[in-house]
């Protein structure tokens, strides 16, 4: 009787995630979090009694993308019961008082911070209080609530936050003012919650932070985490990001070299070939730097691939500068490179900076991204007839008997399959590649013999 009448108290709580895997794992620990107050994921937007934006404000327009999905939302549920609104994440607490003074429809603001808050909020909503803004910095709690808190993420592959916030300060970047100053997770409760995920079904952890490399919790490193996790028998791969050239470390350039599991890709931001523009962006590493450290990498694992960020006209690039990025990127042939235009953000050094002509901007992007698309291609070419190792992450939607997986680069793969392989790895002989994905055959026996 009593579960009959908590059953009928269960409402639905839906998450729209933007920006990077730290806020996708944030909303995947909200959803736990509200699990204690009956508030149970939906995956249907237009039925949440709790609807949350998770916002990032990394580039521009990031505040009024969010008065655009408020406005959506508000059209959503025009004939039904208004659901609770709150936006999180970056733009929260960056912008939460602007939000919340404009629109009226919105219920809180919550910054990355505070997220141990989550229910309070909520529950004063539902008594009626007045609208709420949460943006203090207050990571410590954080991560103290939530290790109280089971994570019961079971992907195949799951992320797991292990550090947080930013003291590196580059001119052009919002993330130390929204996340705050930087914060190591403790060791011994980051090992737990992978052995959670791993007792969930996870077979692949990617171990983020803002920093990840800066990692430092009484002296235990990044690469003390990945050497523990490199002994879990249950768990296939590790992986790691967004690091910083400034802190990979000796101890974590030999992982590189001594963990089987640590996966030989590594997403290391450079944002620009020239050392006049890092200076100017107080990058604090310079391009002889950044390739030592490619190099030593290639002499520990002769398998790496790299993948990279780059920044395209920032204040002061000319021509030259310009061309040095090029130039490195067909030096170090990055398999996969993320690439925009700067984007100047309040309150940031950079956002004062003169910018440089839009349509010159726009030009040297696309020069940009054609060197970077024409390097994909090739190293895609390379593996039509390779045999490569793919971890099945699910079984697609759409396409009868075909599964999802990614390679050991990361690099998605599709095979046909009567059998159930989802958190299998499997060797698969690539066969045709379109822009997006690669389509491959996963090898058994038979094939073996026939190949
Ligand atoms: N911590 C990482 C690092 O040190 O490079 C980067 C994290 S940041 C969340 C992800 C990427 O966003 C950056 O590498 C950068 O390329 C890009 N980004 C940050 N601020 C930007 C801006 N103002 N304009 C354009 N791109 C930006
Ligand atoms: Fe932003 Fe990364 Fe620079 Fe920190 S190190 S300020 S997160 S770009
Ligand atoms: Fe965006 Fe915040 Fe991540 S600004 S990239 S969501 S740290």
């Amino acid at each position: 009787m009593v579960q009959k009448k908590k059953n009928n108290l269960k409402k639905k709580i839906f998450i729209k995630t933007f920006g990077c895997q730290m806020n996708e794992y944030d909303s995947s620990r909200i959803f736990d979090i509200t699990k204690k107050i009956n508030y149970f994921q939906t995956k249907d937007k237009s039925e949440a009694d709790c609807y949350i934006i998770n916002t990032c404000h990394i580039r521009e327009k990031a505040t009024e993308k969010v008065f655009h999905d408020v406005g959506r939302v508000k059209k959503e549920y025009r004939n039904k019961k208004k659901p609770i609104l709150i936006i999180a994440g970056c733009v929260a607490q960056a912008e939460g008082d602007l939000i919340l003074k404009k629109d009226r429809y919105v219920d809180a603001v919550i910054g990355p911070q505070s997220y141990q808050s989550i229910n309070k909020v909520i529950k004063d909503i539902e008594n009626k209080q007045e609208q709420q803004e949460i943006t203090n910095f207050e990571t410590i709690k954080k991560f103290d609530e939530l290790k109280l808190i089971r994570n019961h993420n079971s992907n195949v592959s799951s992320f797991l936050t292990i550090q947080e916030g930013c003291d590196k300060f580059c001119k052009f970047c919002v993330v130390p003012y929204t996340r705050g100053p930087e914060y190591s997770r403790n060791f011994e409760e980051i090992l737990d919650e992978a052995d959670e995920l791993i007792s969930n079904g996870s077979k692949e952890i990617i171990l983020l932070g803002q920093n990840v490399n800066a990692y430092n919790d009484k002296n235990r490193r990044l690469s003390d985490i990945i050497f523990a996790l490199n002994k879990k028998k249950d768990l296939i791969r590790v992986r790691y990001y967004t690091s910083h050239p400034k802190d990979m470390t000796k101890d974590l350039l030999e992982a590189h070299n001594k963990c089987s599991k640590l996966m030989p890709l590594l997403h290391l931001p450079v944002q620009s070939g020239s050392d006049k523009i890092l200076k100017s962006m107080n990058r604090k590493h310079n391009i002889e730097e950044y390739l030592k450290i490619i190099n030593i990498l290639k002499e520990k694992n002769p398998k790496i691939e790299f993948a990279s960020d780059f920044i395209i006209a920032y204040p002061g690039e000319n021509k030259d500068d310009f061309n040095k990025t090029c130039k490195l990127m067909d030096k170090v042939k990055f398999i996969n490179s993320f690439s925009f235009i700067f984007s100047p953000r309040p309150g940031t050094p950079a956002s004062e900076m003169k910018m440089i002509d839009e349509k010159l901007a726009k030009k040297r992007l696309s020069i940009f991204q054609n060197i970077a698309e024409n390097i994909k291609i090739d190293y895609k070419k390379k593996l039509l007839n390779q045999i490569v190792k793919v971890l099945f992450e699910n079984k697609m939607l759409r396409e009868k008997d075909k599964y999802f997986g990614r390679d050991e680069y990361q690099n998605p793969v599709i095979v046909y399959s009567k059998k159930n392989i989802v958190g299998q790895e499997k060797k698969v002989l690539i066969k045709k590649f379109s822009h997006h994905t690669i389509h491959g055959v996963v090898m058994n026996i038979d094939n073996f013999l026939a190949a």
